[in-house]
């Protein structure tokens, strides 16, 4: 989630849109860079690598001046973070800033190539850049009309800005899936990612949607489909303030990262699923599943219980044996690894020390290292032979939320790529199994619309001492997310367990002041987690079960009932987990907690 920035108007450029980057900083962003036309038309652009302090130093010292801007702060997705990765990509007399991603980048790059065109960056971005100067130079009469030339050719995720020498007065945006805003000033525009970008400026924006084209002069602005159609569209006061629309009008970062879920999932599967080969592909790394002897899984934390669903997904598909370790563990108990074991080390941040150095130890001892991370060329990235990063953008709420779900995404790709390459995971099965996945984000986005805010089950369970969290199969590992969730932001007390191991001790905690999480969707182990429910109750526990949608059955059983679309056993998690999160997030806003900052806890463990 990269942030961008645009000016158009009377005043100079520069200062307005290192302000709007400013605003934009809590994304988070491994490098910044300005692209302004100056008053003879002639582009200048400037970059850097780290933060904006850096960018405006380079600044201070070559000035750009001039009044048609943009502005970009990087997230890196294509590329290590680095000055000719920034944004944004010149090419002749063409400045491009993105945010998203282009899935058939490598087709259009080796087309370009072709034609005698070079690169100097790994990004890409570049190719639109290109795709706009070759449609200009062919002809294109209006910048608007070669952007739509270039964006005939392209596939993928875009909220894409350009400035161009030839048409300096003004810039051109299109959007698709990747988020826009228009700001209209008083003889100026402005242009932004996000709402905080432009506040100080202006409260009157217009939101662009799918597959929408505006031209932004500083008279006013136009706005057209895909097709050159006119779109209009009335503005919207924003009534929010800066720290408000930061989150974009949630109260806290946790919870707007609850709500990305859909568009992190859809991001991280985009461009690597592919329904007529029926295949996962990981961006260049090959797993030939034959030779192994095993996959271990380490991570700690959350991304732990994603490990542990991971698990059921690589045996189930590709039948390799695997294990999950704890990285604290396995760094530490002289480890059994050599080169035909596979380790699949996952973290959020890719800097976590405890994983960092449980990679260094197998790597040492011959093993193959793949990791999962949403932080490109982090520690652990370094490291490991290849990544499969996720896409969920920046998270900032201490307890992590859309980056599980996204490590879940990644884990199922690794999964089908390497059933597919095993032999056990035939292709119609492989293609079902696919559509099912892409079919995640739709159902995520209905399952958080119908499960509310859940304030009223927090108001009922919000004093209680402790809560048991049960669940079976790829449910199990929820359970322990779930448990995980609730100490971390409300600091009550809570336990995860296997469904069937609760008669082996934790029933003897279940009274009424214990409130027992059932997670007991349809599925193979259905029959099996309700008579655990009719154990609970039997004790006078409080139940709150998380349930397929319908399933009046289990609503007359619990005192609660929380339901979630119907998916296959395998993909289960991404739904089971939402109404555990909301209910933590809700619960630690009932008890007047610091979600995004609880006690004692930090974003990055880089220490042991
Ligand atoms: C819990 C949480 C932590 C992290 C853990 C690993 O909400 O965020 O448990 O999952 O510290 O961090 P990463 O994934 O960055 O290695």
């Amino acid at each position: 989630m990269c942030g961008i920035v645009g000016y158009v108007g009377p005043r100079q450029a520069t200062p307005i849109l290192v302000g709007g980057l400013r605003r934009l900083e809590y994304r988070g962003y491994d490098s910044a860079g300005l692209a302004v036309l100056d008053p003879t038309g002639h582009l200048e652009v400037s970059r850097s690598v780290g933060k904006l302090s850096a960018l405006e130093q380079l600044l201070e010292r070559q000035p750009l001046l001039g009044r048609v801007g943009i502005g970009h702060t990087r997230w890196a997705t294509h590329g290590r973070p680095s000055e000719a990765n920034a944004h944004p990509h010149r090419v002749g007399g063409v400045a491009v800033v993105h945010n998203g991603i282009i899935e058939n980048y490598l087709d259009l790059k080796r087309r370009l190539q072709a034609t005698g065109r070079e690169f100097s960056s790994e990004t890409d971005t570049e190719i639109v850049a290109h795709l706009v100067d070759e449609a200009l130079n062919a002809g294109a009469p209006t910048l608007v009309e070669a952007l739509r030339v270039a964006l005939s050719q392209v596939v993928g995720a875009y909220a894409l800005v350009v400035i161009s020498e030839r048409h300096p007065d003004e810039i051109v945006a299109a959007k698709n899936a990747s988020p826009l805003v228009i700001g209209i000033g008083v003889g100026e525009m402005f242009l932004a990612s996000d709402v905080p970008a432009m506040l100080e400026h202006t409260r009157d924006v217009i939101f662009l949607e799918e597959g929408e084209i505006a031209e932004l002069r500083a008279t006013g602005v136009k706005l057209s489909n895909l097709a050159g159609e006119p779109v209009t569209r009335a503005s919207r006061r924003i009534t929010w303030d800066a720290v408000q629309a930061e989150k974009n009008g949630y109260p806290h970062f946790m919870l707007k990262e609850i709500h990305e879920q859909p568009r992190a999932i859809a991001d991280t599967l985009r461009g690597r699923l592919r329904l007529d080969t029926a295949d996962a592909y990981l961006e260049g790394y090959e797993i030939d599943p034959r030779p192994l002897r095993r996959v271990v899984l380490v991570a700690c934390g959350t991304s732990y219980h994603a490990g542990l669903v991971g698990k059921f997904m690589i045996e189930s598909l590709a039948r390799v044996p695997c294990e999950v370790d704890l990285a604290s563990e396995f760094r530490y108990r002289d480890p059994v690894v050599g080169p035909n074991d596979l380790l699949i080390a996952i973290s959020q941040s890719g800097e976590t020390a405890d994983t960092l150095a449980a990679v260094k130890e197998a790597r040492a001892r011959g093993g193959r290292v793949l990791a999962i991370s949403n932080v490109v060329d982090s520690a652990i990235p370094r490291v490991s032979e290849g990544t499969v990063y996720t896409h969920a953008g920046p998270e900032i709420g201490v307890a992590s939320t859309k980056c599980f779900t996204a490590q879940l995404a990644a884990l199922a790709l690794i999964a089908i790529h390497m059933g597919r390459r095993s032999g056990h995971l035939a292709a119609p099965e492989a293609a079902k199994l696919i559509a099912e996945l892409a079919a995640i984000p739709t159902k995520m986005t209905t399952a958080l619309t119908t499960l509310g805010d859940l304030a009223d089950v927090a108001a009922r369970y919000r004093d209680a001492r402790d809560f048991l969290f049960l669940g079976r199969g790829t449910n199990f590992p929820i359970a322990l997310e779930g448990a995980l969730k609730l100490k971390e932001i409300s600091y009550i007390h809570a336990e995860g367990y296997a469904a069937g191991e609760m008669k082996h001790g934790p029933i003897a905690l279940v009274d009424d002041g214990v409130p027992v999480v059932v997670l007991a969707p349809r599925g193979p182990s259905y029959e099996k987690i309700i008579s655990n429910l009719v154990q609970v109750r039997a004790r006078n526990g409080r139940v709150i079960a998380v349930g397929t949608e319908g399933d009046q059955q289990l609503a007359e059983m619990a005192e609660c009932v929380l339901f979630v679309p119907d998916v296959s056993p395998l993909l289960q998690p991404f739904m089971t987990v939402l109404p555990l999160q909301i209910m933590s997030y809700a619960i630690a806003v009932a008890r007047g907690n610091d979600v995004d900052q609880p006690r004692n806890l930090a974003k990055s463990v880089t220490v042991e």
